[in-house]
C-alpha cells in the first residue's frame, strides 16, 4: 500500500474522508465487538437522545509518522480514560478504556496511507465518539448507543502555524461552576459557536473564557487551554474544576519540570495578572502550543513581550520538546508513545 497523493504540507484542519472507520454498537447492555467499515454514514431515529438532547461525548488525539517511519499515537489511553469520564456525567454507558485503545489502534492502522509523512507539519487527527442512537422523547438517557472513530489527516489549527494569535476577552461563558466544562460533550462546543463565528467577524482568532462564576479568573478558550510564562521563566497553567484537563497541557506540565528544568505553578490564575506575563500560548491536541501575542479585553490590549512574530523562548522549548517526544526524535516518558506499526 502505497501513501494516498495528498499535498500534505498544505492540509488545514478539516475533514476529509478516510477509508476506514471504526463501529460498536450498544444494545441490551452491552458493547458488541465492533467492525471496520467503509461507510461513513450514520443511519438513526429522528428522535434519536443524540439529536434532541445532545447525548454525546468525544475525544481527539493524533497519529504522527516517527522519523524512522514508525506510526504512532501519542498517549491515547489517557483520552480513553477521559471519555470514560465524559460518558459517565452524560449517563452514556461507558466504552471501557482497553477497547478504545485496542479499536483506535485498528482504525489508524486500516488508515495508515492517510498517515501524513515525517517531515511535511501535518498529522493524522482521530476523533472517536459516542452518541445516543435510540429514540427519546421525555428527557432521560437512550437505551442504545455507538461508539465510533474515524480518521481525518490534518495541518494546523490555527491558519498560519506557530505564528502569534490574538484573542479576545469573551462575554459569554463557556462553562458553568459544577457544570460540563470538564468533560468532552458536544454540548459544550454547541454554546461556543456563537461566540467564536463573532470573535472571527471581530477579526480575533479565539475567545478566552472567564470563570463563570466571578468573571475575574481565567479559564480556557473554545478548544484549548493555556499556558503562562512569568518574565523570570515559571510556566504557570489555570487549575480550574471547569476546564477539559487537557492532555496535552499535562504532558506539557512534566516536559517543563522533567525535561527543562523550569518551575511549574497550576494554580487559580486571576485574569488582573496577564498583563504582566512574558508568553501565553493555547495547548491542546489540534492547538499543539499556539502562540499568544495579544488579548483584547475590551478595547484594551495586552501586547505579550514575545509580539506578534514569533513564538517567545520558553514556549518555543516547550514546543520543540513535545513535538521532538511525539515525532520519536526524543526519548519518551514511559508509556506515552504508543506503537500502532
Ligand atoms: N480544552 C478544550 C475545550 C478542548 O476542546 C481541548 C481539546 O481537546 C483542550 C482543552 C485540549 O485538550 P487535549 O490536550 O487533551 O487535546
Ligand atoms: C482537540 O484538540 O482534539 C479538540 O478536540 C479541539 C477541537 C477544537 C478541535
Amino acid at each position: 500500500m502505497a501513501k494516498k497523493n495528498i499535498d500534505w504540507s498544505n492540509l488545514s484542519f478539516a475533514y476529509q474522508k478516510t477509508d476506514k472507520r471504526f463501529v460498536s454498537n450498544y444494545k441490551d447492555g452491552k458493547w458488541d465487538e465492533g467492525v471496520l467499515t467503509e461507510d461513513s454514514t450514520i443511519t438513526i431515529s429522528e428522535c434519536a437522545g443524540v439529536l434532541q438532547y445532545a447525548q454525546t461525548v468525544f475525544e481527539g488525539l493524533k497519529a504522527y509518522t516517527t522519523a524512522d517511519g514508525h506510526i504512532v499515537a501519542f498517549r491515547p489511553d489517557l483520552n480513553g480514560q477521559r471519555l470514560e469520564n465524559s460518558a459517565r456525567r452524560l449517563e452514556i454507558p461507558v466504552y471501557p478504556k482497553d477497547k478504545f485503545v485496542d479499536a483506535v489502534v485498528k482504525t489508524i492502522k486500516a488508515n495508515a496511507d492517510y498517515v501524513p509523512p515525517y517531515g511535511t507539519g501535518a498529522t493524522l487527527y482521530v476523533r472517536p465518539f459516542i452518541f445516543g442512537s435510540s429514540a427519546v422523547i421525555g428527557v432521560k438517557p437512550a437505551d442504545e448507543y455507538q461508539f465510533r472513530v474515524f480518521t481525518t489527516p490534518v495541518g494546523p489549527y490555527f491558519k498560519g502555524g506557530a505564528k502569534p494569535i490574538t484573542i479576545r476577552v469573551c462575554d459569554y461563558d463557556r462553562a458553568a461552576p459544577h457544570g460540563t466544562g470538564h468533560i468532552k460533550a458536544g454540548l459544550n462546543y454547541a454554546m461556543s459557536l456563537y461566540q467564536i463565528v463573532d470573535a472571527h467577524n471581530q477579526g480575533y482568532d479565539e475567545n478566552m473564557y472567564l470563570d463563570a462564576a466571578t468573571r475575574t479568573y481565567v479559564e480556557e478558550t473554545g478548544g484549548a487551554n493555556f499556558l503562562f510564562v512569568t518574565k523570570d521563566g515559571t510556566v504557570v497553567t489555570p487549575k480550574s474544576g471547569s476546564i477539559l484537563p487537557s492532555i496535552t497541557r499535562r504532558s506539557l506540565v512534566y516536559v517543563a519540570e522533567h525535561y527543562l528544568g523550569l518551575k511549574v505553578e497550576q494554580r487559580p490564575v486571576p485574569f488582573e495578572e496577564v498583563k504582566d506575563f512574558a508568553e501565553c500560548g493555547l495547548c491542546g491536541t489540534a492547538a499543539v502550543i499556539s502562540p499568544v501575542g495579544k488579548i483584547v479585553d475590551h478595547g484594551k490590549e495586552i501586547c505579550f513581550p514575545s509580539g506578534m512574530d514569533e513564538m517567545g523562548p520558553v514556549t518555543k522549548k516547550l514546543y520543540d520538546t513535545l513535538t521532538g517526544i511525539q515525532m520519536g526524535n526524543i526519548e519518551a516518558p514511559e508509556g506515552w508513545i504508543k506503537v500502532i506499526k
